[in-house]
């Protein structure tokens, strides 16, 4: 049997644990404030690339992707082939010449930190939002972007990027003047015509 004494003694242990671990749990929560924090101020040279992409995650120029809540391997891949000169973009492709590999996977990690993109315009044409949704989902576009366009593994995010953009960039994929890491998307879009690929770019920039 346990005497007062031990019991006592057992007691301590267990609230100077309990403290200890209390402590902890502080600590962690102060290291991932001053994280967020940190987050919110980019690298110094990633201050010229939010110029043009913007540090809200949503860009408001013409033709000019949002990177908020991308994916850091999408980025990463698209940077590198900037760089190495297989995609072909300007202002892009003299933007990535200097970087090195562990500027890509900086960058990549740190933009997937700024909040996703927002729509743009107005509220959308629920009939023309029907009609996007039903191609997206026939040709497999939502299997590989998932069904709420936040993308997976190699697949980018696409939810709310600039219709513009998404235009230009799915015209190119077809048209074979954008090459993408591997033949996925050329493929995906060969069925489809303009029209169809118009209101894929519709669909996608206005998902709410
Ligand atoms: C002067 C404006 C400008 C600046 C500065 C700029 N970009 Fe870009 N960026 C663009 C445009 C325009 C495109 C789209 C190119 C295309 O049409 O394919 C793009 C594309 C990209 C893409 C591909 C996005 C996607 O969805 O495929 C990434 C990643 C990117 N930029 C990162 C950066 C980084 C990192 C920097 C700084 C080192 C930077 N950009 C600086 C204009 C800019
Ligand atoms: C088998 C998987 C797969 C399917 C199906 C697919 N995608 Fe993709 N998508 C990808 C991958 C992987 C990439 C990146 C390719 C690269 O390296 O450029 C991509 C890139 C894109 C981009 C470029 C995003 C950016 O920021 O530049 C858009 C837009 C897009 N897909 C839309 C679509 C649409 C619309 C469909 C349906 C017609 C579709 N995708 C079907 C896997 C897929």
């Amino acid at each position: 049997m346990l005497s007062n004494n031990s019991l006592e003694r057992a007691d301590r242990l267990r609230s100077s644990r309990s403290k200890r671990l209390a402590w902890g749990g502080i600590a962690a929560l102060a290291a991932a404030i001053l994280t967020n924090s940190l987050r919110a101020e980019p690298p110094e040279k990633l201050v010229h690339c939010l110029e043009c992409h913007s540090e809200t995650g949503t860009s408001e120029n013409e033709n000019v992707p949002a990177l908020g809540a991308q994916r850091p391997t999408y980025i990463l891949t698209q940077l590198f082939m900037f760089r190495e000169g297989l995609r072909v973009a300007e202002p892009m492709t003299d933007m990535a010449k200097p970087l090195t590999d562990d500027d890509l996977r900086e960058i990549g990690d740190f933009m997937a930190t700024l909040p996703p993109p927002k729509p743009l315009g107005g509220p959308p044409d629920p009939a023309r939002m029907a009609r996007g949704q039903a191609l997206a989902q026939a040709n497999r576009c939502l299997f590989c972007h998932r069904p709420d366009l936040t993308g997976q593994e190699s697949a980018p995010h696409v939810a709310n990027q600039r219709e513009d953009y998404t235009l230009k960039t799915l015209r190119a994929y077809k048209s074979g003047a954008r090459r993408g890491y591997d033949a996925t998307m050329a493929e995906a879009l060969q069925p489809l015509d303009d029209a169809a690929i118009v209101e894929l770019a519709y669909y996608i920039s206005h998902y709410l």
